[in-house]
């Protein structure tokens, strides 16, 4: 492989926050409280991991369309939506997120659920936008924002999320429930992503098939490893509280297996995963990186 995942993750993620910098709404539109919250918890920092994906994805396979970039922005948006209601008293109860206080311990309770609502309409319209979007044929179109609400939706990360609440109330759940969970919460819109890119640089049936199996197997790896960070993990390093799982109880890979058969089978994972692009040439090597960036990452 002969790619600095380092570097191209930062060049992404740079050119990420970029677009997002120049399109959102500007400082004091109205509602501006509004928009000063999504900016808040938006332009806070983060990975952009998702939205990378649906580059990398659509790199992998040609030459990506000038619609790309507010399409892979759409995922940041539900993920960041995702988190600021995931941090709420009446979910997480979380205080700190992406190096600052949480949304709602800034803005409110009320406010921050709607910053979240916000955000999450904000997805669908930069997709369908025909200011943004400007080279996919309308039928693609339609799938991406299908792909979209099938990752975000009651089968997707909020389905997800419902597994999440309930298995906190349970005293055991095997490992195949939480595997589900999992699958769900933040395994369908990291697959979403993929297959989004996928779909954005007119993939065919075998090589979408392929990128969803891996995929589905960096989503879990992705997963296993935010449960060992949460064990390994400072404040400083993650911008969130550290050991909240075992402070709440809650069942974890590393709970399962302990911590080094966790980081075991995220690395199972992450390999599997790189197996997956078997027949894809040095164009996948981003894909290959960021597998094995997903596993050995600090934060
Ligand atoms: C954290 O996601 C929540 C999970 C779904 C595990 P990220 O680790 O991608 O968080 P940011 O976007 O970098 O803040
Ligand atoms: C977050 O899961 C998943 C979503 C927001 C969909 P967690 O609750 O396990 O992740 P952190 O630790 O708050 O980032
Ligand atoms: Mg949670
Ligand atoms: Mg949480």
């Amino acid at each position: 492989m002969s790619i600095d995942i380092g570097k191209y993750l930062e060049e992404k993620r740079q050119l990420v926050d970029r677009y997002l910098e120049t399109h959102l709404p500007p400082v004091g539109t109205s509602p501006a409280v509004l928009h000063e919250a999504i900016r808040y918890s938006l332009l806070a920092g983060g990975k952009r991991i998702r939205p990378i994906l649906t580059i990398a994805a659509a790199e992998a396979i040609g030459p990506p369309p000038l619609s790309l970039p507010p399409v892979a922005c759409a995922f940041e948006f539900i993920h960041t939506y995702s988190l600021i209601h995931d941090d709420l008293p009446a979910m997480d109860n979380d205080d700190f997120r992406r190096g600052k206080p949480t949304n709602h311990k800034v803005y409110g309770d009320g406010m921050a659920i709607l910053a979240g609502d916000g955000l999450q309409t904000m997805a669908f319209e930069w997709c369908s936008r025909a200011d943004l979007v400007i080279d996919i044929d309308p039928r693609t179109q339609v799938q991406i924002i299908a792909e979209l609400a099938l990752g975000s939706g009651n089968d997707g990360m909020v389905g997800g999320q419902v597994l999440d609440i309930q298995a906190e109330n349970q005293q055991e759940i095997s490992l195949e429930e939480l595997q589900n969970i999992h699958a769900h919460k933040t395994g369908k819109l990291i697959r979403a992503a993929v297959r989004v890119g996928a779909l954005l640089s007119g993939a065919g049936m075998t090589q979408f098939e392929q990128l969803t199996k891996y995929a589905e197997d960096i989503g879990l790896a992705f997963q296993i490893a935010d449960d060992v960070l949460n064990v390994t993990g400072t404040r400083e390093e993650l911008g969130k509280d550290a050991n909240t799982d075992a402070e709440r109880g809650k069942q974890t890979y590393p709970s399962f297996y302990g911590l080094e058969g966790a980081k075991k089978l995220a690395q199972e994972c992450a390999d599997r995963a790189i197996g997956r692009l078997a027949s894809f040439d040095d164009k996948a090597d981003p894909l290959r990186g960021i597998a094995q960036y997903i596993v050995s990452r600090r934060k």
